[in-house]
């Protein structure tokens, strides 16, 4: 049976509960009140990450010691991947050693699903150019299922590079997946090339250039971060804090029990402003973080429950 993990987009709505419900019970592993699984003594794991990465490459290492296993993480200073070395070859490579999955990493969108044709061994996508983060969408999922419960129905909104950003069709997918409203939000730069997003996900997904309109009716906000190695400072002029960014004034017209999420680096003051990221109390942003153990936890545990080699 196919183990990769390389995108939220076509899982079913059981498949995608079942990894929630993993990952929720793998919380008090991560954040230690139960002791570790053995589940992957004497198993190693290949990160490769070729992209740069804090969040997502040590809670992979983390979930993977939490799990009774070894990892490395090969990144593409100090790998041969400086000297021209493809991610494919370097995949091939990092298999013959033994390895029993490989996390991918990369600037390629669909970088993870070409090495996954190529090899016998599970992969799962860290984070792919521009196309998905399914990971971090798990992540997300479980952060707004703590605060909210059941999704059906919430209203979600998500403000900024939705374009450029695999956080966000992570994310859409997923909440589709599970019933909420998804509200994207930004200039039109950033938000209006999301029409082949919708048109793939369902008819809960609207957009809005305003968010003042609508701030006061979200159940959650998810601000993205403003990808500048992607280009995306090109489309954003001097006041996108003024338009879209979560200052003092605008969090106080969130909702009593809505939460705020970011899935990191945040850019303080431009996103979001400092007192708001470190005082309003619907900020679940390092709350995000503890999560990402215990779902990278979940998806380790599915790729590599049953089998390590494949074909
Ligand atoms: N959220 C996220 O992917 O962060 P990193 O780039 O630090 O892994």
């Amino acid at each position: 049976m196919d183990r990769d993990f390389l995108q939220i987009e076509g899982m079913s709505r059981a498949e995608l509960e079942a990894m929630l419900l993993a990952a929720e019970s793998n919380l008090p592993i991560a954040e230690q009140r139960q002791p570790r699984k053995h589940l992957l003594d004497g198993r190693v794991v290949a990160n490769l990450f070729l992209e740069d990465s804090t969040r997502t490459r040590c809670s992979f290492e983390t979930a993977v010691h939490r799990l009774g296993g070894q990892v490395f993480t090969l990144t593409a200073a100090g790998s041969s991947a400086s000297k021209g070395e493809g991610l494919i070859d370097t995949a091939l490579n990092v298999e013959a050693m033994g390895v029993g999955a490989i996390v991918i990493r990369t600037s390629i969108s669909g970088g993870p699903a070409m090495v996954a044709k190529r090899v016998r061994i599970p992969v799962i996508n860290a984070g792919d150019g521009r196309h998905e983060h399914p990971t971090q969408g798990l992540l997300d999922l479980v952060t707004l299922r703590e605060s909210l419960g059941d999704l059906t129905g919430r209203r979600i909104g998500i403000v900024g590079d939705i374009a450029n950003s695999r956080v966000a069709h992570s994310a859409v997918q997923g909440l589709s997946i599970l019933g909420a409203n998804v509200v994207l939000i930004g200039p039109p730069t950033l938000v209006n090339k999301s029409q082949g997003l919708i048109a793939k996900t369902s008819d809960k997904i609207s957009i809005t250039h305003d968010l003042d309109s609508i701030i006061g009716e979200l159940d959650a906000i998810m601000l993205l971060r403003i990808q500048m190695e992607r280009g995306a400072s090109s489309g954003i002029s001097d006041d996108y804090r003024t338009m879209y960014g979560l200052t003092q004034d605008r969090a106080k017209r969130l909702q009593s029990h809505a939460v705020v999420l970011h899935p990191g680096p945040v850019n303080r003051g431009i996103e979001i402003d400092d007192a708001v990221a470190d005082e309003h109390g619907g900020i679940r942003i390092l709350r995000q973080v503890t999560h990402g153990v215990a779902a990278r936890m979940a998806v380790l545990e599915w790729a590599l429950a049953s089998q390590a080699t494949r074909g």
